[in-house]
């Protein structure tokens, strides 16, 4: 429900006839210290000028997200980079191996920071995380405004990435002054996150999120490490348990058969290719199922679809999620992970 301090949120296509004006209006309200919802490949993010600390807390603000969880910042050159973040010559060196790689595109680095990047983006961490977008409304709004653009994603904080417009306007209407519609999401999950560091012999890749980038894409430029679990997100940001989550519980289970339903509740299974030899559909009568990949069972369409269809299962008003997992390969890590991350978590037997 909104309330009388609400806003009218905007909400401007940027098809080919509508791109330019779509583009100039969002570039004027950055300019004039709002915050926009824009498009990219992963998900829609909610965009301010990062070196604005006043536009950045509205950031904030409008998601309800804690000021100890850092802003990812997306820039519109390579060259860029060098504004604000400290790199060594050896530290430059495998970034820009790793830039002509991955950008534009889903695939995010964690760096030394200039101070020029103001402390609220990062939650006063002395590293940056940096992106360059691959989508033509985020590249073009970058580059027209001239400066780094953080923007983490446009869903209040913890619940489902938006990967429409439509979605975006559920999570933050009212809150925020314009949307820019630019379609569904290609990727649909959030870019791969690596914190990157010298290492001894080669370059060290730390994990910080799976994404579209997949390890086997890393492995070529350093050693891919994998952070061990964090006690707490001061020690890890951008990885927090609980994150993603639809209001309606969602549950996974090691087997299908540890699946224990509770009489007069009503169940909707997430089923990855909706095949009986994946064990659950046969298990239960589901009052609702949505598939990920229906019959082909691709992980790439799987991605693209994950968000969407929690979203809808969210929506059908049933008691309670179960979601099958798709197999730990290629993008299927990031889609288990924000899985994981969506779930109650199971007590220990
Ligand atoms: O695909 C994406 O990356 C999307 C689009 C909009 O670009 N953005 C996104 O932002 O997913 P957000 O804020 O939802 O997630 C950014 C993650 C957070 O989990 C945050 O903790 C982590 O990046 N992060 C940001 N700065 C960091 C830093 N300096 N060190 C470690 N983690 C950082
Ligand atoms: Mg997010």
């Amino acid at each position: 429900m909104r309330s009388v301090s609400d806003m009218e949120t905007e909400i401007l296509y940027a098809d080919p006839e509508g791109f330019d004006e779509a583009v100039n209006a969002a570039v004027k309200l950055l300019e004039s210290g709002e915050v926009v919802a824009l498009p990219t490949e992963t998900v829609y993010g909610l965009g301010a000028n990062a070196l604005d600390e006043s536009a950045v807390a509205k950031v904030f603000d409008a998601k309800q997200r804690p000021s100890f969880d850092p802003l990812i910042v997306h820039i519109a050159k390579r060259e860029q980079i060098r504004e604000i973040c400290e790199l060594s010559p050896e530290l430059d060196e495998v970034v820009q191996k790793l830039m002509h790689a991955f950008w534009p595109g889903p695939f995010t680095m964690v760096l030394p920071k200039k101070s020029i990047i103001p402390d609220i983006v990062t939650s006063g961490e002395p590293t940056v995380a940096v992106r360059m977008s691959a989508h033509p409304v985020m590249r073009a709004v970058c580059k027209q405004v001239g400066k780094p653009i953080a923007a983490p994603s446009a869903n209040r904080f913890g619940r489902i990435s938006p990967t429409s417009a439509n979605a975006v306007e559920k999570e933050l209407g009212g809150k925020i002054p314009m949307i820019v519609d630019g379609g569904a999401c290609n990727d649909g999950v959030e870019s791969t996150i690596v914190r990157v560091e010298l290492g001894e012999k080669r370059p060290e890749l730390h994990l910080l999120r799976a994404g579209p980038v997949v390890k086997e894409d890393l492995q070529k430029y350093g050693k891919v490490i994998r952070p061990k679990k964090a006690r707490n997100v001061a020690e890890a940001p951008g990885q927090l348990d609980s994150h993603y989550a639809p209001a309606t519980p969602l549950y996974i289970f090691d087997k299908p058969e540890d699946f224990k339903p509770e009489p007069g509740l009503r169940y909707a299974l997430l089923s990855y290719r909706g095949a009986s030899r994946d064990g659950y559909i046969d298990l239960y009568d589901w009052d609702v199922v949505e598939e990920l990949s229906p019959g082909s069972g691709k992980l790439t369409e799987a991605a693209v679809r994950l968000f969407f269809v929690m979203r809808q299962l969210d929506e059908s008003g049933v008691d309670a999620i179960v979601a099958e997992t798709v197999a730990e390969t290629g993008i299927g890590v990031a889609i288990n992970d924000r899985l994981r991350r969506a779930s109650v978590p199971q007590e220990p037997a």
